[in-house]
């Protein structure tokens, strides 16, 4: 390529009679022009540090009662609660499409839900019976289910309550039996999202004790309190009946080394891969974790996340497209071996293109 045409001549040759004094160019511009690297689209593709792969997104359902039914969320434009059937049918899609694997949530009956979560142990209950569908019509996709009591609670909270507090050890004796029943339905990775301490370790033994050896967990272990999480709860159902917040479980989203303490204990009591959540605002959570301990390091990109996206691109203030392939980039850039993501299988679909 020819140098610009206006370019002052006088200019260009100072600079070689510079650089010729000390017999190399000098460090900077402009022997150094980062723009070189970016000017063609070849070249661009060559030097791109970060690449995203449809193996690389796992799609969250929600599962709700019935047949042929589907309940939109108000708050998630496009994302939608999914009878079994219609589960199974988006779980042949994804699986049709490469992704991985599926998370899957229920929205449990009120009429079934407790102050003792007593449906979360019911090996019959909605979630358990939708791996089992599943499991069945797409063996070949992986099943992740949430261990955690908050769609079963009647107080919205993901533990047990005993005088108005959280209740860890109550709590974590719900959560193996929980655990134990997804297992025996069929459902390839448990990952508990309660934050209760010491829950990995009882639920890797009670596991292995069981002989579902095989069985992965994914940890959220650095799960913050936050408030990116509203529109999940609509889905769910929790959100409403939320009493108070989550602060004495989830941690405090000011603390950053907190993270790779709860990481460290989680690895030790045999979870193998671990989960921070949620995804663009917690990127230096990520990037800590994968740099301290290098094991499979998913990030969430939660529901507010999500709903941010879709509530600018519907007012036509943000590129959709664009922000969506932005933000998940940034999450591997990040160092994120995958991502949890409302947009999966329609970023799959554009990555199939
Ligand atoms: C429940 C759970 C939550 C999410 C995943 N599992 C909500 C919460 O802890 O209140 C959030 C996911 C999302 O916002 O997309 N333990």
């Amino acid at each position: 390529m020819a140098f610009p045409k206006g370019k002052p001549v006088s200019l260009r040759t100072e600079r070689v009679k510079r650089a010729g004094k000390t017999g190399s160019a000098r460090p900077g511009y402009p022997a150094t022009r980062l723009r070189r690297n970016r000017r063609t689209d070849w070249s661009r593709r060559l030097i791109r540090g970060t690449q995203l792969t449809i193996d690389d997104l796992i799609w969250p359902l929600f599962i709700v009662e019935g047949e042929r039914t589907r309940l939109p969320v108000a708050s998630m434009p496009g994302v939608d609660r999914l009878s079994i059937d219609l589960a199974v049918k988006a779980a042949e899609e994804a699986a049709e499409l490469g992704l991985p694997a599926i998370a899957l949530f229920p929205n449990t009956d009120s009429a079934l839900r407790d102050e003792q979560a007593s449906e979360a142990i019911n090996p019959g209950n909605l979630v358990c019976r939708a791996v089992r569908a599943i499991k069945k019509e797409v063996p070949q996709i992986g099943i992740i289910c949430d261990v955690a009591l908050d769609p079963y609670t009647s107080h919205g909270h993901d533990g047990l309550m005993t005088d108005g507090e959280i209740d860890n050890d109550r709590t974590i004796e719900m959560l193996i039996a929980q655990a134990l029943v997804q297992a025996e339905a069929g459902c390839d990775i448990l990952a508990p999202s309660d934050m209760m301490d010491g829950r990995i370790g009882a639920i890797r033994m009670a596991l292995e004790e069981n002989g579902f050896t095989s069985t992965q967990i994914l940890s959220y272990a650095a799960k913050y309190a936050s408030a990116f999480y509203g529109p999940f709860r609509d889905a769910v159902g929790s959100g409403a009946r939320l009493s108070g917040d989550k602060l004495s479980y989830q941690m405090d989203p000011a603390n950053g080394s907190e993270a790779l303490r709860e990481v460290a204990l989680d690895i030790a009591e045999g979870a193998d891969m671990v989960m921070v959540k949620p995804g663009l605002a917690y990127l230096d959570v990520v990037w800590r974790v994968k740099e301290a301990f290098r094991l499979p390091t998913f990030v969430y990109q939660v529901s507010g996340e999500y709903s941010m996206i879709m509530a600018a691109a519907e007012r036509g203030w943000l590129d959709k497209d664009r922000v969506i392939m932005e933000s998940l980039i940034a999450c591997k850039r990040a160092g994120a071996d995958a991502i949890f993501t409302y947009f999966a299988r329609d970023v799959a679909k554009r990555l199939k293109a």
